[in-house]
């Protein structure tokens, strides 16, 4: 398999551990992020923090010195998200989410607007989420989808890169299947991480970070695993220690496939 290069932000300190900062207020999210900062490679806005903060939650990437990742899975018409993504490429995110079910043209004029926002100095990316790893087979029946959760995901991730779209969110179960249908040059990204014996929480289809990465994924986002450790400073180091260990793994054996 072979070792993405594609970088969907820049590299900063070299970890692959993106820290979601899932936290009631700015104040909390400050502590939270200063105190991993040198530990891993982004900061994620979700949906929590963007609603209470807005706009003034991004200048944690800067007070910290690392990429925003702006998780905020639209899924408009096409003309919605298209100016949504304008308006995060000046707050100067660096990847953005969609949901790849608002189908190609949606995800076409999203691509292409983050594309035009490069030309005014922007350097925004737009990932699409594929299935949420909240949800399994069964969810899915639930709302109509009678494909697997695997099998789901790798089809909108098809139909996501056919419009454009170079980074991918999906559950590391599925990281595989993706890698083998997307391509080494795809950034993928899996949040569902969680240590052998953690708990699960809300999230169904989880793995470790090292299987995550060893079967393909770029990136890990890591929420509650981090922000309720008794150190969060060193479960984020150990974590990113761990990817970059398997990455490192994946890389040789990767060569050694090539050389064969
Ligand atoms: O706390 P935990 O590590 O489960 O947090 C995972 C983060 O990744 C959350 O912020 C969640 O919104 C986000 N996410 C996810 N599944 C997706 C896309 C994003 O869990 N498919």
């Amino acid at each position: 398999m072979p070792l993405i290069d594609t970088e969907a932000a820049p590299r900063v300190n070299g970890s692959r551990v993106i820290f979601a900062l899932d936290y009631a207020s700015l104040r909390e999210a400050r502590i939270g992020a200063e105190a991993v900062a040198s530990a891993v490679g982004m900061l994620k806005i979700g949906l929590e923090l963007f609603v209470h903060a807005g706009p003034e939650a991004l200048a944690l990437g800067k007070q910290c010195d690392l990429p925003v990742f702006l998780d905020l899975k639209l899924h408009d018409i096409p003309e919605t998200v298209e100016r949504a993504v304008g308006r995060a490429a000046e707050l100067g995110a660096s990847i953005l989410t969609v949901h790849a079910t608002g189908g190609t043209t949606m995800l076409k004029r999203a691509v292409q607007r983050a594309a035009r926002a490069k030309d005014d100095g922007a350097a925004l990316t737009i990932a699409a989420v594929t299935v949420l790893t909240s949800l399994d087979d069964a969810d899915l029946a639930g709302i109509g989808v009678s494909r697997t959760a695997g099998e789901h995901a790798v089809s909108l991730a098809r139909l996501a890169q056919d419009a454009g779209v170079t980074a991918f969110v999906c559950s590391p179960h599925e990281a595989r299947a993706m890698r083998d249908a997307l391509g080494g040059e795809a950034t993928l990204i899996t949040p569902g991480v969680r240590e052998g014996s953690a708990p699960k929480d809300d999230q169904k289809r989880v793995a470790t970070a090292t299987k995550a990465v060893e079967d393909g994924a770029s990136w890990v986002v890591v929420g509650r695993p981090i922000r309720d450790a008794a150190d969060p400073r060193a479960t984020a180091e150990r974590l990113t220690a761990e990817v970059a260990a398997a990455l490192a793994g994946r890389a040789s054996r990767s060569r050694a496939e090539a050389r064969s």
